[in-house]
């Protein structure tokens, strides 16, 4: 069975989607990671980053693995090293090149072949699993995102920088010529806005277990 979650930046779809795996024993692939360690490949190869096609080149050298949870890139563990203020910055543009997506979405797709998986994006439910069993499109507030990354502690910006990032990533993600972020017609929309996590989980539980009998 596929699950797939969509939803903007800051909305808690990372620890929605990896507890609702944990807890029905799914596998959890979080398709951000994927764009964010293409990024990390970029930065550290030095090129030209106005060259689409040396940027797909370093994408299409990437190897991409899932190891007791964490993404794997070129052997290495990458998930401490995707998170920072610079790869945010780039990683919105380097998503929207639609050969950099293709090459995410197979990698996406071959890790989930033949498993139970939980997967999270922004277009999973619309383009890369437009048959997954389970939809959901998880939602909230920009305030109340902007305040939940700030808490995160990761982040070094003010609370209004966060605010105005997450107003930018939302306008490009939701702009994107390919896999550009909308709910797809079939998923179960959830705002989270004044839900605690364990409610968001239960609600999608409840859908998971609704397809499961
Ligand atoms: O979920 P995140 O913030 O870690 O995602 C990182 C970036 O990747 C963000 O700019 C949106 C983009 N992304 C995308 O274009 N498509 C996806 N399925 C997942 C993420």
């Amino acid at each position: 069975m596929v699950v797939a979650i969509d939803g903007p930046a800051g909305v808690g779809k990372s620890t929605i989607a990896a507890t609702t795996a944990q807890k029905i024993g799914f596998y959890y692939l979080n398709s951000g990671n994927f764009y964010r360690a293409v990024t990390k490949a970029v930065l550290k190869a030095h090129i030209n980053q106005a060259k689409e096609e040396d940027i797909i080149a370093v994408a299409n050298e990437c190897n991409f693995n899932i190891q007791d949870n964490c993404l794997y890139l070129n052997g290495k563990s990458v998930e401490k090293v995707i998170h920072t203020d610079l790869i945010d910055n780039r990683v919105s543009f380097f998503s929207t090149i639609p050969e950099v997506r293709d090459i995410v979405n197979r990698n996406l797709k071959r890790i989930s072949l033949h498993r139970d998986v939980v997967v999270e994006g922004r277009d999973i439910g619309t383009v890369v699993f437009p048959d997954a069993e389970v939809k959901i499109f998880l939602d909230a507030h920009i305030q109340i995102r902007t305040q939940r990354r700030f808490e995160q502690g990761i982040s070094s910006l003010s609370r209004e920088k966060i605010k105005k990032t997450i107003r930018s990533r939302d306008h490009s993600d939701k702009n994107k010529p390919v896999g550009s972020l909308k709910k797809a017609v079939d998923a179960f929309y959830i705002d989270t806005s004044y839900l605690t996590i364990d409610q968001v989980c239960e609600k999608v539980l409840s859908e998971i277990r609704k397809k499961q009998k």
